[in-house]
This record gives C-alpha cells, sequence and structure tokens, in this order.
C-alpha cells in the first residue's frame, strides 16, 4: 500500500472528489473580465470541454491565443503547482518542442485566485494556445507514428532534471497502481471480460511491477495520447495536458501512445514498433524495458476498462461518453494475449535495432558566443571564401530539419518551401535509417556484386519509357550532365552542343560551357564556339509571346538557326540539354508541341536529345514521375541527381544499351562512390516513400491549389505578372508595370527576405532575378500552402526594398 497521503485522483477512498466536486460554472463574459483584470489579456473567450476544470480559449485582440484555465476547487494546489514548474522547466532546456507556455499575471504570479459563489475558491492559470490537429483526427501513418514517440521521449529527455514535492502524488493513471484497480474489478459486468481484466492485473502485481521498479524513473507526462498530442502533416507539433504528470518509471511513458495508437491499426505491431522506434531515436530504450512494453500495453488496456466499468455505476447518465473506449479497450486485450508478449518484444527490438539516435543536445542548446551569427559568417567567409552565396539578407543558422521544417539555432521552425532536395522531407525516418542500417553493415562500390544496384537500377528504369534501360552512377547532377555529355559526343561523333539561353547544367569543366546562366556572359566572356543557345520558349516575356498564334513554332524555328550557325563555325550537335522546368530561365513548364518538334530536329541535326530532370524529376511536377513525360517525346539520355538521394550525394544517367556501348568502344567508366550500397539503400528508401506515402499525387494537388491561391493574390497586387510552374514547382514572376514588364528585382529581393522573416523560406530565380522560386519539401500539404499564402498576403504590398540576394540550388 503506497503510504502517501490519499490526493484526490486516486483510487483510494478519496478518489471521487476531484471528478465528484461541482465543476466551475463561469460565464464567458466572467472568463473575459479576469483575462483583463488579472493577466491583462483584452481577449474574447470561447469555451472549451473540460470534464472536471473549466477553460477558455482566448482570443487576444493583437492575434495572440491562450488558455484561461480555471481549477476545480478541489483540485490540490500543489499539483497545479507541479505543471506549471514542469512547463516553465521544458521551456528552458529544450525551448523548441512545442508545450504551452506559461502566462504570468502583471505582477510576475503564475496564477491567479478568485472567490466564486458559495465562497469557494478557484486557482486560475493562462497558458498559450497551441494550433494544431489532434492527432486523434488525423491518420496514422509511419512517419507520424515515430513522431509521436520521438516527442515522447524529448519530453521526458526534458523532463529529466524536473523534480516536485508533489510528483509522487496518487493518480488514477499511474501505472504502477495498477493493482489497487482490483478492487474495483467487480463493477465490470460481462464475466469473460471481468476474468482477463483481473488475470492482466494480476500478472502485473506480481510479475511485472517487481521488474518495474527496478527501472530508471522520473517525472513523466504519463498521457501522451490521441487527445493531446497535435499533429501537422506527418509531424507532431506539440502536447498538452500536463494534468498526469507523475513520478515513474520512464518507459511507462510509452505504454499511453502505444495503448491508443495500435487500436484498429491494420498493422498493430507495426504500428508498436514505429512509434518505439521513434522514441529509441532520442533515447535508447534499454533491453529488460522493451521486455516490459507489452505487459504495460495490456495493463494500460485492463485499466481502461475497469475504470470505465467502476465509472459508469456512479454516472450512468454519462455512460456513452465513460464506455466510448471501452469496447476497443478490451478487444485490443483479448487481440494481445493472442500474439504473447515475445511477439511483439521482438518487433520492437528489431525496430530500435535499426532506429537511429539523434543527439538532443544539438537542438536543444542556446547559442553561444562561438555560435553567434555574425562570427560564424566572417568564419565561413575566411574558410571557403568570400564570394560563396549566403542566401537572404539575414542568413538563417539551421541546425534541424524535419519534413517541411527547418529549425534554426534559436529553435524557431521556418516553412521550407524553398528545398527540392530533401524531396520525401528532411531527414525522413525511413530514409535515414535505410542509410544507417546499410553504413553500418557494407559500403563498396560497383566493382563488387551486390544486389541493391541492380534492385535500385530495375526500380529506376521500370519508371522509364523506350529503351532507356540502362543507369550509369555518379555522385552529382553536374557529374551526371558530364557523362552526358560524353556518351552523346562518343555515339554522334558530333561535338556540338544545344541549349538554351540561360541554362544550367553545372559546374564540372565540360557542363560549364553548357549553362549560359552562370558562364559570365554579362561579364564579357563569350561561350565556346562548339556551343549554339535557343530562346526559352517564353511565351509571357520572351521575343515570341502567346499573343502570336505561331509563337511556339517560331520558337522551334530557332533550331535552325542554331544547328546553321554551328554548321557555319565546322560543328554539327552532339546533344541538345533542356532541363524540363526551364529554372534558371526563370521557371516554365515549355508548351504543348515544343519539345516533340524541337527534339526532331535536333535528331534530324544527328544529335541526341537529353533530358536534364536534376529539378523536375521524382514526381516534382505533379502529373508525372519524370518532367519529359508531359511532352509526349523519349530522350534519348535522361539525367537525374538532387531529390535523388534526399540529399545525400548521389546522381545517375540512364540511357539506351546502345548509347552506352559507343562510349565503352573509346574508354571505360568507373565512379567510386556512384551506386555505392549506401547511395543505393537512400535511394531506394527515397522510392518507396514517394511510393507510400503519395507523393506525386500530392505534389499535382497541392501545387494546383497554391497556383489558384497565388493567382487570385494576383487580382489584388499587380506586382504578380505571371504564375507558372507545374505540381510543386512554382515560378511567380514579379513586375513593375504588367505592360512594360519592367522587372520588379528589388521587389522580389524585398519579398523574399521579409518572407524568411516572418518564418517561410521561398528563393529567387530568373536571368532578371524577378522571379518567386517554390519548391518545396513534396510533403508540403494543403495547411503548408495556406500558411505560405497568408504569408505571401503580408509579403505582396512591401513597400521596404532590400538588395538582391541570390538563393540558387
Ligand atoms: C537543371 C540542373 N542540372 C544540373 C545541376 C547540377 O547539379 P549539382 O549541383 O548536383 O551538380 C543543377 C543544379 O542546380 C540544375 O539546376
Amino acid at each position: 500500500m503506497s503510504t502517501t497521503p490519499q490526493s484526490k485522483t486516486g483510487v483510494g477512498a478519496k478518489a471521487e472528489t476531484v471528478l465528484e466536486a461541482q465543476a466551475p460554472a463561469f460565464s464567458a463574459r466572467e472568463a473575459e473580465a479576469i483575462a483583463q483584470r488579472d493577466f491583462d489579456i483584452q481577449a474574447s473567450a470561447h469555451p472549451l470541454d473540460s470534464e472536471r476544470d473549466q477553460n477558455f480559449r482566448l482570443r487576444a485582440k493583437n492575434g495572440s491565443e491562450w488558455v484561461l484555465k480555471i481549477a476545480n476547487p478541489a483540485e490540490n494546489p500543489a499539483l497545479l503547482d507541479m505543471q506549471t514548474q514542469a512547463l516553465l522547466h521544458i521551456a528552458q532546456v529544450d525551448p523548441s518542442l512545442g508545450i504551452p507556455r506559461v502566462r504570468a499575471t502583471p505582477d510576475g504570479a503564475l496564477f491567479h485566485e478568485i472567490d466564486g459563489a458559495e465562497g469557494r475558491r478557484f486557482i486560475v492559470r493562462v497558458l498559450s494556445f497551441l494550433p494544431g490537429q489532434l492527432l486523434d483526427d488525423a491518420t496514422l501513418h509511419p512517419a507520424l507514428g515515430r513522431d509521436v514517440g520521438a516527442m515522447a521521449a524529448r519530453l521526458a529527455r526534458a523532463l529529466r532534471g524536473f523534480f516536485h514535492p508533489a510528483a509522487r502524488h496518487e493518480l488514477l493513471w499511474d501505472l504502477t497502481q495498477a493493482p489497487a484497480l482490483r478492487t474495483r474489478t467487480h463493477h465490470i459486468e460481462e464475466q469473460g471480460r471481468r476474468r482477463v481484466v483481473e488475470e492482466v492485473l494480476d500478472h502485473f502485481g506480481a510479475e511485472v511491477l517487481p521488474q518495474l521498479k527496478m527501472q530508471r524513473a522520473q517525472v513523466i507526462h504519463n498521457d501522451v495520447s490521441c487527445m493531446n498530442t497535435l499533429v501537422e502533416g506527418n509531424r507532431v507539433t506539440g502536447v498538452i495536458d500536463f494534468g498526469d504528470l507523475i513520478h515513474a518509471p520512464l518507459v511507462c511513458d510509452l505504454a499511453v501512445p502505444i495503448a491508443e495508437l495500435i487500436r484498429e491499426h491494420p498493422d498493430p505491431i507495426a504500428a508498436a514498433a514505429e512509434i518505439t522506434a521513434g522514441y529509441h531515436a532520442v533515447t535508447a530504450l534499454e533491453d529488460e524495458e522493451l521486455r516490459l512494453i507489452f505487459d504495460l500495453v495490456s495493463t494500460r488496456c485492463a485499466m481502461e476498462v475497469a475504470v470505465a466499468n467502476w465509472r459508469v455505476c456512479d454516472h450512468p447518465e454519462n455512460t456513452d461518453y465513460i464506455m466510448a473506449g471501452n469496447q476497443e479497450a478490451g478487444a485490443q486485450l483479448d487481440q494481445m494475449r493472442e500474439w504473447g508478449a515475445e511477439r511483439m518484444y521482438t518487433a520492437l527490438r528489431r525496430a530500435c535495432a535499426t532506429s537511429v539516435s539523434i543527439e538532443v543536445s544539438d537542438f536543444t542548446r542556446t547559442p553561444s558566443y562561438e555560435d553567434n551569427m555574425q562570427s560564424l559568417i566572417e568564419r565561413r567567409r575566411q574558410r571557403l571564401g568570400p564570394e560563396l552565396e549566403l542566401s537572404y539578407d539575414k542568413p538563417v543558422h539551421v541546425v534541424r530539419g524535419e519534413g517541411v521544417w527547418l529549425i534554426d539555432d534559436t529553435g524557431r521552425w521556418l516553412l521550407d518551401a524553398y528545398n527540392n532536395v530533401p524531396s520525401v522531407g528532411h531527414c525522413h525516418p525511413t530514409v535515414v535509417q535505410a542509410l544507417a542500417r546499410q553504413a553500418a553493415t557494407l559500403n563498396t562500390n560497383t566493382r563488387y556484386l551486390y544486389k541493391s544496384v541492380i534492385e535500385y537500377a530495375d526500380r529506376l528504369t521500370a519508371t522509364m519509357p523506350g529503351e532507356l534501360s540502362v543507369c550509369m552512377f555518379v555522385c552529382s547532377g553536374s557529374e551526371a550532365n558530364d557523362l552526358a555529355w560524353r556518351l552523346a559526343k562518343a555515339h554522334t561523333g558530333n561535338a556540338g552542343g544545344i541549349v538554351m539561353e540561360d541554362a544550367y547544367h553545372g559546374t564540372t569543366d565540360a557542363v560549364y560551357e553548357l549553362s549560359p546562366a552562370d558562364y559570365g556572359i554579362d561579364k564579357g566572356r563569350t561561350l565556346a564556339k562548339y556551343i549554339a543557345t535557343v530562346p526559352a520558349p517564353d511565351g509571357y516575356r520572351g521575343q515570341f509571346r502567346r499573343d502570336d498564334p505561331q509563337y511556339v513554332d517560331r520558337y522551334v524555328e530557332c533550331f535552325d538557326d542554331a544547328i546553321a550557325s554551328l554548321d557555319a563555325r565546322g560543328f554539327a550537335p552532339a546533344a541538345y540539354y533542356l532541363d524540363l522546368v526551364l529554372c534558371s530561365n526563370g521557371i516554365m513548364i515549355p508548351p504543348p508541341g515544343y519539345l516533340s518538334a524541337a527534339f526532331k530536329k535536333v535528331r534530324a541535326a544527328g544529335g541526341l536529345c537529353v533530358a536534364d530532370e536534376v529539378q523536375s524529376g521524382f514526381g516534382r511536377t505533379g502529373d508525372h514521375m519524370w518532367g519529359f513525360e508531359a511532352h509526349d517525346v523519349v530522350p534519348d539520355i535522361v539525367t537525374l541527381g538532387k531529390p535523388i538521394g534526399n540529399g545525400l550525394s548521389m546522381a545517375a544517367v540512364v540511357t539506351t544499351p546502345a548509347i552506352v556501348a559507343s562510349l565503352m568502344k573509346e574508354t571505360d567508366f568507373f565512379s567510386t562512390t556512384g551506386g555505392n550500397p549506401v547511395a543505393c539503400a537512400v535511394g531506394l528508401a527515397v522510392l518507396d516513400v514517394l511510393e507510400q506515402e503519395g507523393l506525386q499525387e500530392r505534389a499535382a494537388r497541392v501545387g494546383a491549389k497554391l497556383r489558384s491561391q497565388i493567382e487570385k493574390l494576383a487580382d489584388q497586387h499587380p506586382l504578380i505578372g505571371e504564375v507558372r510552374g507545374a505540381g510543386l514547382f512554382i515560378g511567380v514572376e514579379l513586375v513593375r508595370d504588367r505592360s512594360t514588364l519592367e522587372p520588379a528585382a528589388k521587389e522580389t529581393a524585398a519579398i523574399v527576405n521579409r518572407m524568411r522573416e516572418l518564418g517561410v523560406l521561398v528563393g529567387i530565380e530568373g536571368p532578371r532575378c524577378n522571379v518567386l522560386k517554390i519548391r518545396p519539401p513534396l510533403v508540403f500539404d494543403e495547411n503548408h500552402a495556406l500558411q505560405l499564402g497568408a504569408c505571401s498576403t503580408r509579403c505582396a504590398g512591401t513597400r521596404r526594398l532590400a538588395g538582391a540576394s541570390s538563393t540558387r540550388g
């Protein structure tokens, strides 16, 4: 028996007190008056559900949102104090964790006492309101399960150094007190169910509890449940309700989310494994703890059944509410008994063995002098050279990435609407795990036989049409384009190249020649004599525009000029290169009919057609996996990079057996790290995630919404000249005058910098630096699009101008 004094929330004699005591019953008007008088918040109050307290959501005039919490008069003030102190502690040690922040009164008091009816006194507190969707309403897929586990672990980690004299209070939902519920099981009417619950509780008391008492213990949240966890897309953004804080074995914290989230899950053990692996990645679980999880989850279910049946006897009027989860908890208990402990333990152990530990201190540190922005910039300048560009007037010092978010050194979450390389989301757990698992197993090169490189080549080529059936693996987009150049020259015997004006294809010596965008033409350099350019088929501001019905044909005819000009210089085309989203030209999708006609002309002159899918590939354009598929053409060579490895340096060339054979007649090909087992494991994981999470379809859906949102903005903001792109590759051209099309470069820079200040990252593109570049990780969803739209609305009228700062990448 516990020796602590009976509290008001345990199973003991006074257990019902808080639940029995009449909940506070203040009106919304009274709540508004309390907020104004005692907390200096001028706000409208809206009641929130609460069984035993009274909570109001406050919407303040300045846009901030708060929760006014009026505690049940029977609540132990020491427990309220513990919750408040815990919130303050967490906010200090892990400021980036999404938890409510405590709002003090103007005198610095953490709570305020007010008088109510019949001489009762009430403790009132104010916490910040956390936005987000409840996990209860979200679909659980693997990434989310992991994130729930990781959030539980981060919370517990933040609470490690915390203690409070009330932490050992008696609590109904304290797993270590589960055997006390044995005195209440007679309320369970259904005999079979009662027997199972009793067996589980008895087993727990006799076998599990002695083991549990030997595990590490601390204050834990103890209720990371569906109703307390906030999510956005695949990401957990916060946890609320610290009412079940308790000093208990650490591993108990995992029992609540597992017990709830695996319920009705099609593969409950896999779901439990995901949550556990997410936890383990932050705080490594010990083997003994892993062995206990099955019993802790079963016991939690048994507790739910016992408590529901007991409470419904006292409150028959609330039967529906109290018994809501009873059936499901009971069914889960039966199912778990069928599995047995070993099966779950094996799955959890395997999941943890392949999970990767994250060093939490990496992102909870407060910035020291060393990390200070100016000093970092200075050191970078010295070591990397002064010319290496940094994006934004106020550069972003990033320490962590997650999904569509980049987190800076102050713990601020920035919505990443710019980076297409982490295409399936920053640090996607499936990709990270694949990388770690393979790096820990084997990494070698393609001179050895291993399956993954073949499997990966199979998977890639299965997405390509025609004879595009051979892969050559390298490490960057530039290298892929460089290799494509060698292939084209070897196969055609020609040495000329045709590229778009303002094209960019990479950094090697050969590819640099194919990249007028970066070639220093503005600095007086001229392109190599074997290169000819054609204008981008820009129907908005190019030399031929959409108002001319023949404008596409006219752009196609430019190929005749390019071929003739090469011929005049003694060259025939070996290859024509095209970036399918014409990124460096200011982002545009070639008009229908253009590409097939252009390919015909190039081929007739003896050249090959190279689709540079480094920017456009891997589902980015939404309707297709590859950009060229929208144009009814089959290129001779396809080059892949950037999103292929979600950030790992890898790239590929996909071409036909005949073209490869031509190069091999002349020379050999081997890349030391290209196509190594780690790269292949990552490449396969990226393809898996793209498929499993339907990211290409999402790019089509969310991209279309985002474009139409921005188009609507154009009605109010004449600065917006044209909105272009496909899927989640969007360009917004800004002009000072819609008739003269005068480029609004300074305004573009000002908007990009202002959006960065507001927490949304976008970039600048195009030869005139007047195109907003929006190409977020593909896990970007409708809510993120709304957030971006709201931010652009605030910025579109911006008057403050800034110097351009490039964001090429
Ligand atoms: C269309 C295109 N091709 C190739 C490259 C070069 O890729 P990497 O920087 O990986 O060498 C880039 C880079 O921005 C690109 O935009």
